[in-house]
C-alpha cells in the first residue's frame, strides 16, 4: 500500500475502489455452483431447485411468452436498471432490490404457489399478474418435472432393448426444454448452426472481446486462437462458430430451407472494425458432429482473404497474403486455418501429459498440442476436401502470429477448474502460441450464459472459479457429502487449477497458499480426507508439492516441510504402516 501512501485516494477514487470491490463479492455470491454431484436417479432437492428456477426466470422466454424476471420487477418499480445515466452505487443498489424481489417471488412461489406469487409481485413490485403468471406456469412446468427422475427406469428399459423417448441435449437454464432427464439425448442439425439467436448474442461477445484487448493492449488482435467444442455449440446453438464468424466479419447465408450453406461478407462500413484473423482448433467431437459447419468456416476464411479490401482493415488479406510473397507457397497453404485431430483421433492428450507430471520443458507441451491436432479440414481452390491432411507447418505458421486466445464457456455447470479439457484446449493451444511468437498470448473466456455477457481474462476466471467452487465451504461440504468421490473432485479441482500454471501459468501463488490452508494446514480438515480418501487427500498434497517445485508457487519453506512431512504420513496410512 505504499503507493497509496505516496497519493492519498480521493474521496471518489476510493469509493470507486470500494464499489469495484463489492461488485466482485457480488460476482462470486451470484454465481451458481452444484453443491454436490448428481446422483443418478436421484431428482433435485428443494435448494438446488429455488437457484434453478431463479436463474431459469432470469431470462427471456419468447418461446412460451414469457419475460425476464429481473426485467419486470425493474419496469414495475419505475427502475432504470444502468439503463440511464447514473452513479455505479445507485445502479448497485437497484440491481440489489430487484434481485432480493425476485429471490423472494421465487420463495413464495415454492411455499404457495403461482396465484400466490403472482399477488405478491403485484402487491411487492407492481407486475402485472398476466405478465407475471406466464413466467410462474414455465418455473411450475419445471417444478414438476424437478420432483421426478425416470433415469434410472429409462437405463433398465435401454439395457432391455426398449424404445427410450429423444429429448434436446442443452444446459437447463438455456433449455428447460431438456427436462425430464433420462430421454435419448439428440443433438443437432449442423445446417441449422449457428441460430439466428446466436448470431446475435456472438455480435455482442466479440464486440466486447476486441474492446477489452484492444484496450489492454493499444490496438486489435492481428490473429487470434479459437478453441471450438461440439457439445458447446450443440447447447448454445453455434455460439462459438457465430463468434468465429463476427471475428472474420462474415454473416451466415441459408437456403429456402433455412439451412446454413455459405457465408457472405459484412461489408467494412458495417463492421467498423478490422476483419480479425482467427486460427480455428476443434475437438474431435466438433469435427464428427459439424463437419458442414467446418467447411462454412474454411470457406469463410477464403472469402474474406479474398476481398479487395486495404490491408490494415483486413488482417486475413494482409496475413495470407504476407507468407504467399515471402514463402512462395499457394494460398492452399497459406489459407488453412481450421485444425483439429486426425480423423478417428481425439483430444490433445496434453491433460494426461500434466497430470501424470510427464514434462520437464513447456515446449513440450506445446509441441504435443501441435501434434495432435495439426490436421487441416476444409476444401482447396480446385473444391477437393482436405480431410484432415497433417500440416503442422502451417498450423505454426499461423499460431506464429496470434496474440490471443479465447474459448466461449457454454455453461454454469462445468467452468475451468471442473475438467482437465479446458486447459488441454485452451491451455494448450496458449502454449504452442507461446512457443510460436516467445511471447504469452492474452487469454479470455466469456460466459455465454451469464445474465450481463462478460468477457474475462483467464486469470480472472481461475480466480473467479477458485472462489465460487475450490475455496468455498458451501460446495466442498457439498462434495464431502458424497465420502470417497467427494475428496476426489475436490482434488480434481486443484490438479485442473494447475493445470493452468502448467499451460498458462494463470494461477496466482495465493491460490495454493489457501488450497493448502484449508485442506491440508487444517487439522481437522486434513484427518476428514484421509479418512474419506487417503488416495486423493495424497495427490492434493502432491500437487501442491510440485506447484511449488515448479515455481508456481512462493511457498514458505515451513509450509513445504510440513506439506512433506504429511505426505508421507499419508502414504504410510496407504501402505497400511499407520
Ligand atoms: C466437445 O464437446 O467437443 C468436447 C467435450 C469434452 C472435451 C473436449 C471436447
Ligand atoms: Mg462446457
Amino acid at each position: 500500500m505504499t503507493e497509496n501512501q505516496e497519493h492519498p485516494l480521493t474521496d471518489e477514487e476510493r469509493d470507486a475502489r470500494v464499489l469495484a470491490l463489492y461488485e466482485q463479492v457480488l460476482e462470486i455470491e451470484q454465481r451458481l455452483i452444484p453443491t454436490g454431484l448428481h446422483v443418478f436417479g436421484r431428482a433435485s432437492d428443494q435448494d438446488e431447485c429455488a437457484d434453478l428456477l431463479r436463474m431459469v426466470a432470469s431470462f427471456d422466454r419468447p418461446e412460451v411468452g414469457a419475460r425476464a424476471l429481473p426485467r419486470l420487477v425493474a419496469e414495475g418499480l419505475g427502475l432504470r436498471l444502468g439503463t440511464a445515466p447514473m452513479s455505479a452505487e445507485e445502479s448497485l443498489r437497484e440491481r440489489e432490490r430487484v434481485d432480493a424481489i425476485v429471490r423472494e417471488a421465487v420463495a413464495c412461489f415454492l411455499r404457495g404457489g403461482i396465484d400466490e406469487a403472482c399477488a405478491w409481485l403485484e402487491t411487492t413490485a407492481r407486475v402485472s399478474v398476466e405478465q407475471s403468471r406466464s413466467v410462474f406456469v414455465l418455473l411450475e412446468k419445471i417444478r414438476e418435472q424437478l420432483q421426478v427422475n425416470g433415469e434410472l427406469d429409462s437405463l433398465s428399459r435401454a439395457l432391455c432393448g426398449e424404445y427410450i423417448e429423444p429429448g434436446p441435449g442443452a444446459d437447463i437454464v438455456q433449455n428447460p426444454g431438456i427436462l425430464p432427464t433420462g430421454r435419448n439425448t439428440h443433438a443437432v442439425n449442423p445446417y441449422t448452426v449457428p441460430s439466428d439467436l446466436a448470431f446475435a448474442r456472438a455480435e455482442r461477445v466479440v464486440k466486447l472481446l476486441l474492446e477489452r484487448h484492444a484496450a489492454e493492449h493499444g490496438r486489435y488482435p492481428q490473429a487470434m486462437a479459437l478453441v471450438l467444442w461440439g457439445l458447446d455449440n450443440i447447447k448454445t446453438q453455434g455460439e462459438g462458430v457465430a463468434q468465429a464468424l463476427w471475428l472474420l466479419g462474415v454473416r451466415p447465408v441459408r437456403d429456402a430451407m433455412n439451412r446454413v450453406i455459405d457465408v457472405e461478407p459484412i461489408p467494412l462500413e458495417q463492421l467498423r472494425r478490422p476483419r480479425i484473423d482467427v486460427v480455428m482448433t476443434v475437438s474431435g467431437i466438433f469435427r464428427d458432429l459439424f463437419a458442414a459447419t467446418m467447411g462454412l468456416l474454411d470457406k469463410a476464411v477464403r472469402c474474406v482473404a479474398q476481398l479487395d479490401e486495404p490491408a490494415e482493415l483486413n488482417f486475413v488479406r494482409r496475413n495470407i497474403s504476407g507468407q504467399i510473397d515471402a514463402e512462395n507457397c499457394s494460398f492452399d497453404e497459406a489459407a488453412l486455418r481450421v485444425f483439429s485431430n486426425a480423423p478417428g483421433n481425439y483430444g490433445t492428450n496434453v491433460n494426461f501429459m500434466v497430470m501424470d507430471s510427464q514434462w520437464d520443458k513447456d515446449d513440450t507441451l506445446a509441441e504435443l498440442f501441435v501434434t495432435r491436432k495439426c490436421f487441416a479440414y476444409g476444401r482447396d481452390r480446385e473444391g477437393r476436401a482436405l480431410e484432415g491432411r497433417e500440416a503442422p507447418g502451417a498450423m505454426k505458421r499461423a499460431l506464429s502470429r496470434v496474440e490471443a486466445t479465447y474459448q466461449n464457456l457454454d455453461s454454469f455447470e462445468i467452468g475451468v477448474t471442473d475438467v482437465d479439457h479446458y486447459f488441454e484446449y485452451l491451455g494448450g493451444v496458449s502454449k504452442a502460441v507461446e512457443k510460436q511468437t516467445q511471447a504469452r498470448p492474452a487469454i479470455y473466456v466469456s460466459d455465454s450464459l451469464a445474465r450481463e455477457t462478460k468477457v474475462r481474462t483467464l486469470s480472472e476466471t481461475v480466480r473467479l472459479e477458485t472462489r465460487a467452487k475450490t475455496l468455498n465451504p458451501k460446495w466442498y461440504e457439498g462434495m464431502l457429502k458424497h465420502g470417497f468421490r467427494g475428496v476426489a473432485e475436490i482434488e480434481s479441482h486443484v490438479a485442473n487449477t494447475f493445470g493452468w500454471s502448467a499451460t498458462a501459468d494463470a494461477v496466482d501463488g495465493w491460490i495454493y497458499t489457501e488450497v493448502a490452508n484449508t485442506f491440508i494446514l487444517d487439522e481437522g480438515m486434513l484427518a476428514r480426507l484421509r479418512d474419506l480418501n487417503p488416495h486423493s487427500a495424497r495427490s492434493l498434497v502432491a500437487r501442491l508439492l510440485e506447484a511449488e517445485g515448479r515455481g508456481f508457487w512462493e511457498a514458505e519453506q515451513e509450509v513445504v516441510d510440513r506439506l512433506r512431512e504429511i505426505f508421507s504420513l499419508l502414504e504410510d496410512r496407504i501402505e497400511g504402516v499407520a
